[in-house]
């Protein structure tokens, strides 16, 4: 609940708390949190999860990161690999309060700025979207923020990167006279600037360093705004600049980010990967914008996943996203980005365009070219395919190419086939599994919907309720299972750690067994109260309260199932 409130302003209703659906566009208020089940759910959209599934859903992040944020929202912490991880955690609040704080001031500065703001108006930018993005205003002058927040708040400015210092160890602002874009992560916290000069002027763009904060290779300007349009179209736009973001947005086409004027990581790529099923990149369609998009295609091969497309989309001449969607208008936009040209099919035609393959030997080269590139690839139906089409260009056979680039087969990635352990391990056994690992997970264990009179699931509750209550040691496994010897579980905990000690686990597949298994306990646990509802019917009839308890309860089966046979996100 209160984690949710965080990010959504949530009104009371009854028992429960109603808000805006944050996963759709809606007016009227369909989301509903339940604080006694610790569960939300959307009557619009149908998302619906407990706390953590909320973060992963609204944040974009992994199970363990936001079992993370989940923690540190509740003060409480969760265990790091690292002291020095752990130690950086309170600088990082200090650093990340100054940013806000001095996002506020940079507002401020533009309400008082009739140039900042004439300028944003002839970029065509409404005060609602400026408001949207945080844009505001560094001032000129030389110590802007240092006269507003005094010399005891210089030391952090400096950490945050918005001072810099001088040879003789004097202190300015690194931005003056500029327009200042905020860039947050993914939690929405602020974690730098771009600041662009007003009309012309070099640099153009001055961006925050490096900081504690800020890693330019991973983040994605514009994401959380952009979040909920993504979910809807699963889709996001890549584009290069602030400006684009920003006026892609103004003209409604809300699901656009932006790399930070540094080539595509392949870090973005992942990211971008766990938010939409398809991913278009933008480029302007001159030479440059061409191979900066072949730089994103090699930062995208590790990463490609067998259900999801990677395509770019160019420009026409002398356009950016900006001057394009100001121009045409949003549909056109959409259009052009609903006819981007799918990864494969760029490959393809870059690998023949520069080798020409009329000729063995320019066959021969194509091949060459291809060989690495194809390697990286992890996805085995894409792979297959982008085989299949370069044995044709390259006239050998398929199977002929996959010897001659040394292709091992792929294991199909599927997260519940080959991540989960043995077939006939029950649900509640591979819960207890994951946690007997990963004790700080057992936070997310609905325990309400744990089955009675089952040994694992006594053994959950157990070591649920011991962690919460802090007793339990983080991620030493022979340690929890110390602790609880001499208990009523200790058999079946020495079982379980045997069980594991002669296996490899890898953190990625944990989660993933992990995740469904909590999408499977709220399953069971919804039929089980379906289930008495419908006996309760036949005995003795139901209330209206009960019977629009029973309906709602169908729909969310429901809404779970439909969710579930679609697959998680990534
Ligand atoms: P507008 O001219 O405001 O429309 O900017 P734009 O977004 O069209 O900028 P452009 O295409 O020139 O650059 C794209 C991105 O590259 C910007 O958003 C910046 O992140 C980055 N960039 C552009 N110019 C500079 C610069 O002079 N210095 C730095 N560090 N980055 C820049
Ligand atoms: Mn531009």
């Amino acid at each position: 609940m209160d984690v949710i409130d965080r990010y959504v302003r949530l009104k009371r209703s009854g028992a429960n708390y109603v808000a805006c659906c944050p996963f759709h566009a809606e007016k009227t208020p369909s989301f509903t949190v339940s604080p006694g089940k610790q569960f939300y759910y959307c009557f619009g959209c149908g998302a619906h999860g407990s706390a953590i599934g909320f973060i992963m859903a609204h944040c974009g992040l992994g199970f363990v990161d936001a079992v993370h944020e989940l923690a540190n929202r509740v003060g409480m912490n969760v265990p790091q690999q690292n002291s020095e991880v752990a130690n950086h955690g309170t600088d990082t609040a200090a650093l990340l309060d100054m940013m806000v704080r001095a996002t506020k001031f940079y507002r401020e500065q533009l309400k008082s700025s009739p140039r900042a703001i004439e300028y944003l108006k002839t970029r065509g930018l409404t005060g609602e979207i400026a408001a949207r993005f945080g844009i505001g205003y560094a001032p000129d002058g030389w110590h802007g923020l240092d006269e507003s927040f005094g010399p005891a708040c210089s030391d952090t400015l400096h950490r945050c990167g918005l001072v810099i210092e001088n040879e003789s160890g004097r202190r300015y602002d690194r931005f003056r006279d500029r327009i200042m874009f905020p860039i947050l992560d993914a939690r929405a916290n602020v974690i730098g600037f771009g600041g662009r000069v007003i009309g012309e002027g070099e640099p153009k763009y001055l961006n925050s360093p490096e900081t504690p904060l800020f890693e330019k290779g991973r983040e994605l300007y514009g994401l959380p705004q952009a979040r909920r349009a993504i979910r809807e179209t699963d889709s996001v736009v890549v584009v290069e600049g602030y400006m684009d973001v920003v006026a892609l947005a103004q003209h409604g086409v809300e699901n656009a980010v932006a790399t930070l004027g540094t080539a595509t990581t392949p870090a973005h790529v992942h990211k971008l990967l766990r938010q939409a099923r398809q991913v278009v990149f933008c480029f302007d369609g001159d030479a440059a914008g061409r191979k900066a998009a072949w730089r994103a295609l090699e930062s995208s091969l590790e990463h490609l996943v067998d259900d999801r497309t990677v395509a770019f989309l160019f420009l026409p001449q002398d356009h950016d996203p900006d001057s394009y969607v100001r121009k045409l208008g949003a549909p056109a936009f959409r259009q052009l980005a609903a006819e981007a040209v799918p990864l494969s099919d760029f490959l393809v035609r870059e690998l023949k365009s520069r080798t020409d393959p009329v000729s063995a030997e320019g066959r021969s080269r194509l091949l060459a070219d291809a060989k690495p590139l194809i390697a990286r690839i992890q996805a085995p139906l894409l792979r297959a395919q982008l085989v299949r089409m370069l044995a044709e260009l390259g006239r050998v056979a398929p199977a002929e190419l996959e010897s001659l680039f040394g292709l091992k087969p792929l294991a199909r990635r599927d997260r519940t086939s080959a991540a989960a352990p043995r077939r006939n391990t029950s649900l509640t056994r591979r819960v207890l599994r994951i946690v007997l690992q990963k004790p700080e997970w057992s936070a997310c264990i609905p325990v309400e919907l744990l089955p009675v009179g089952d040994p694992e699931a006594d053994a959950l509750r157990t070591i649920t309720h011991a962690f919460d209550h802090g007793e339990l040691p983080a991620g030493r496994l022979d340690m929890v299972v110390e602790y609880f010897r001499g208990g009523p579980h200790e058999s079946l905990l020495d079982a379980v750690y045997r069980e594991l000690e002669g296996e490899r686990t890898d953190e990625g597949s944990m989660e993933a067994v992990f995740v469904d298994a909590m999408d499977r306990l709220r399953r069971h646990g919804l039929s089980r109260e379906i289930a008495a509802l419908n006996e309760k019917e036949k005995v003795a009839g139901l209330s209206a309260d009960e019977r629009r308890q029973l309906a709602q309860l169908l729909m969310q089966k429901q809404k779970l199932a439909s969710l579930g046979a679609k697959g998680q996100p990534h």
